[in-house]
């Protein structure tokens, strides 16, 4: 070690001398050959701040990157099983009964898919199909809590899809296996219900054309909701009919009829998703299939429902949502 001086030094100062007093090395009592060790530690502490914090979490997020991701590696296709939980567990539970760590201060609540109860579904039986299941994971469902994933490539949503088939399936033999425990069936029996009850059913025909809103739709949508819909979506479609404090939905939580002037769909507010919502209900919650009524009537419903959140149209050109709502 040289001092400042170029000056050989023959011996470093230890930092406690064993004659000196604490702090003050005998070998150099003043400091006059070279900067006193304190001086040295002082000067390099801004350095070795730096390092600690901002080079060691710098080289950690690079070595972080470095390495492959445990689900995301383009050579091995992704697990659903992890993605269900890195995206999804939180509030849907581990075993997709909707009872993840936040789920209790949700309303609604996260499904609980062993339910095997849909609301966005284009099918008959209430089972959605890929495209609906892609549909709700894309778009989430806005007015509630679940949110959207169209950010994860396709690949993760079709093994996430997979994912929620098998915690459907898994939930309704459960509890299938559960009445075979009580006598009610054989197991066996138990199995092949299940299967039959996850695998969606025949696709609802959707009309490829709508027919406008024109005056005398909306007067006859009009008629139809006040008749069939009023009770629970209130006259003027505010959410506010005289059934609204009985709703409950299947997994016994509360239900509020939709606010139809708010605009806000579940599903998404085409007619052909409106029709679909009409046709076949909101599974699992009390708005029911309508599937009953006429075709004509089915129609001119969706038009006074999509203009109960338009207004405005009234304004547009003729025959194409031109008419105001009587
Ligand atoms: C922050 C909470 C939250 C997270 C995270 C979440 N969900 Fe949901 N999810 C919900 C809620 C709440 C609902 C029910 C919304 C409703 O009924 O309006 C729901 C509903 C669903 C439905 C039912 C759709 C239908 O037609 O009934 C599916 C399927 C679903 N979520 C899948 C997923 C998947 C897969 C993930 C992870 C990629 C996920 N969710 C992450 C809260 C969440
Ligand atoms: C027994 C009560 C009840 C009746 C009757 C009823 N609904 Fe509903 N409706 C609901 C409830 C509850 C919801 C909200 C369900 C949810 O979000 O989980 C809803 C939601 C809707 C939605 C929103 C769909 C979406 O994509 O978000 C539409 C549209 C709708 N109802 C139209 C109708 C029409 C048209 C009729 C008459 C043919 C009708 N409803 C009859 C209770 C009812």
């Amino acid at each position: 070690m040289t001092t400042t001086t170029g000056q050989p030094q023959t011996e470093a100062p230890s930092p406690v001398s064993p004659t000196g007093p604490i702090g003050v090395p005998a070998a150099d009592p003043a400091g006059i050959h070279g900067p006193r060790w304190q001086w040295v530690v002082l000067g390099a502490l801004p350095f070795v701040l730096v390092l600690v914090v901002w080079v060691a979490p710098a080289a950690y997020m690079l070595r972080a990157k470095a390495e492959p991701a445990p689900v995301d590696a383009p050579h091995q296709p992704p697990s659903g099983i992890a993605l269900y939980e890195r995206h999804c567990a939180q509030c849907h539970g581990d075993k997709g009964d909707g009872a993840g760590l936040t789920a209790a201060s949700l309303w609604p609540l996260p499904r609980n898919f062993g339910e095997g109860r849909f609301r966005l579904v284009t099918t008959q039986n209430g089972i959605p199909t890929d495209d609906d299941l892609l549909a709700v994971l894309r778009n989430g469902i806005p007015g509630s809590s679940m949110p959207a994933f169209g950010h994860l490539g396709e690949p993760e949503l079709r093994a996430l899809i997979e994912r929620v088939r098998a915690l459907t399936y898994a939930g309704v033999l459960e509890r299938l296996l559960r009445q075979a425990d009580d006598g009610d069936m054989e197991p066996a029996e138990a199995y092949r219900i299940a299967a039959t009850r996850c695998a969606p059913g025949p696709v609802l025909a959707v009309p490829k054309q709508f027919p406008p809103p024109t005056a005398a739709s909306l007067a006859r949508g009009r008629e139809v909701f006040a008749k069939v819909c009023a009770s629970c979506h209130g006259p003027s479609g505010r959410g506010d009919g005289p059934q609204v404090a009985q709703l409950v939905n299947t997994d016994g939580s509360r239900a509020r009829p939709r606010d139809l002037t708010v605009g806000r769909f579940k599903g998404g507010a085409d007619p052909a998703q409106v029709y679909a919502r009409i046709m076949l209900g909101l599974p699992g919650s009390p708005m029911p299939a309508s599937n009953l009524l006429p075709q004509e009537e089915i129609l001119d419903l969706g038009n006074y429902v999509l203009s109960l959140s338009r207004p405005g149209a009234a304004a547009g050109p003729a025959g194409d949502r031109s008419s105001r709502a009587p």
